[in-house]
């Protein structure tokens, strides 16, 4: 062993992440997001070096394109990506508009193999009242989705007929592509409390049925496992009605994107859910939150979403899990110690622990 070997810290780590900001609020946050990954490296001992790359609105009027080949290039190169959002009111507001920020998004999912979205809703005991659902309902709440991120209606044929009076968006789901969700699906729910919660439409759509018929042959490979079938309309109000009944639960891209928005108010906001999207390659950590145009540029949005991405990039790209329980755990003291962004806050919070994207980073930072 030479010198250099002994003063080596044990298991520290090179590591190359790509930062993608994307557009509003996902350039604040994500900046928040870099700075704690930088202090845990610090900490730690390990190595990480940062780039930046383009996405969504500001890719476009950058090169008119909302993933540029050189964006797409690095990610691929990259061994994790920290994401932001992407999104405009431009184009909200342009249903004609043909280059989207969105697509940007969509094309980044598919080119990277990312059919795993794995949206955890945690609720933090200190956010109990933060949710407009009762306190005795929510209380243990703690949800894994796995929604599938690279089929359904989102990658289907779409178009307009008959002198564009008639659209269409087909929806298609392949048998492998549900196998590969559903065992990622009950493999995590063998580390917890072993139940899935399959949520489909089969009762109307075709896709549903192979979707069922595909995770009930999948679930004999995990008999220890628990396993419901329940139909999207009624997994939305079963949310709401007793959320601590779910453990695991595996959905299509759409279904998935509507109830894990609805899911976020178990954990008093939409600023506090991270998400890691996985699969073939690079992996990407990304809130589930969009761009915010309300509150752009005002210094106001909610970090911890970005922040708990992190923690999920540690753990999930680099298994680095101490680091990932660090970064929860300052999150946890910060909340303790009654610090709220606005969208957290209630009628107890006292004005001055209300804080800004930058003061609540500050604050999970000194905690590190
Ligand atoms: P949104 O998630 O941007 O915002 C919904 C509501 O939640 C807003 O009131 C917003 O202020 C609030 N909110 C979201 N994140 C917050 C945070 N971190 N802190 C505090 N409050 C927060 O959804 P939207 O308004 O429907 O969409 C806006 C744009 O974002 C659209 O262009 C949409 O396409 C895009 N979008 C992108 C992504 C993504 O990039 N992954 C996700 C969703 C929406
Ligand atoms: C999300 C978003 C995206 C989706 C949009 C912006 C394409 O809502 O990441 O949840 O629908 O997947
Ligand atoms: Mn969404």
């Amino acid at each position: 062993m030479t010198k250099r070997d002994v003063r080596a810290k044990p298991n520290s780590m090179n590591k190359n992440i790509l930062i993608v900001p994307g557009d509003g609020i996902g350039q604040e946050v994500t900046a928040v997001g870099k700075k704690v990954l930088d202090k845990v490296a610090t900490k730690f001992g390990h190595t990480f070096t940062y780039d930046e790359a383009l996405i969504g609105h500001v890719a476009i009027e950058a090169t008119g394109n909302p993933l540029p080949e050189e964006t797409l290039a690095k990610m691929r190169a990259s061994d994790a990506v920290l994401f932001g959002a992407v999104g405009h009111p431009k184009y909200d507001n342009d249903p004609t508009a043909k280059v989207r920020p969105e697509q940007g998004l969509l094309k980044m999912r598919k080119e990277l193999g990312l059919y795993a979205n794995l949206r955890p809703i945690k609720l933090f005991d200190e956010l109990l009242g933060a949710s407009s659902i009762k306190p005795e309902i929510l209380k243990g709440a703690d949800i894994l989705f796995f929604r599938e991120l690279t089929g359904d209606i989102y990658f289907g044929e779409k178009g307009r007929k008959n002198n564009g009076d008639t659209a269409y968006d087909v929806a298609e789901y392949s048998r492998f592509e549900v196998e590969r969700i559903a065992r990622k699906a009950f493999d995590a729910a063998r580390t917890r409390r072993k139940k899935v919660c399959s949520v489909d439409k089969a009762n109307v759509l075709e896709t549903s049925r192979l979707w069922r018929e595909v995770v009930q042959k999948i679930a004999l490979e995990y008999p220890d496992v628990e396993v419901e079938h329940q139909f999207v309309d009624s997994t939305a109000m079963m949310l709401i009605k007793d959320p601590t009944r779910f453990d695991v639960v595996v959905t299509a891209n759409l279904f998935g994107d509507i109830l894990t928005d609805e899911a976020s108010q178990i954990a008093g906001s939409m600023g506090m859910l991270a998400s890691a999207s996985i699969g073939d390659g690079t992996g990407v950590y990304e809130p589930i939150h969009g761009s915010a145009h309300d509150i752009t540029g005002k210094g106001v949005a909610n970090p911890l979403a970005s922040i708990l991405s992190a923690a999920l990039l540690l753990e999930i790209s680099f298994g680095l899990k101490a680091e990932s329980d660090v970064l929860i755990n300052a999150v946890d003291g910060v909340l303790k110690a009654g610090f709220r962004t606005r969208d957290i806050a209630d009628a107890t919070t006292a004005p001055d622990k209300i804080l800004g994207t930058e003061a609540m980073g500050n604050e999970v930072l000194s905690r590190i």
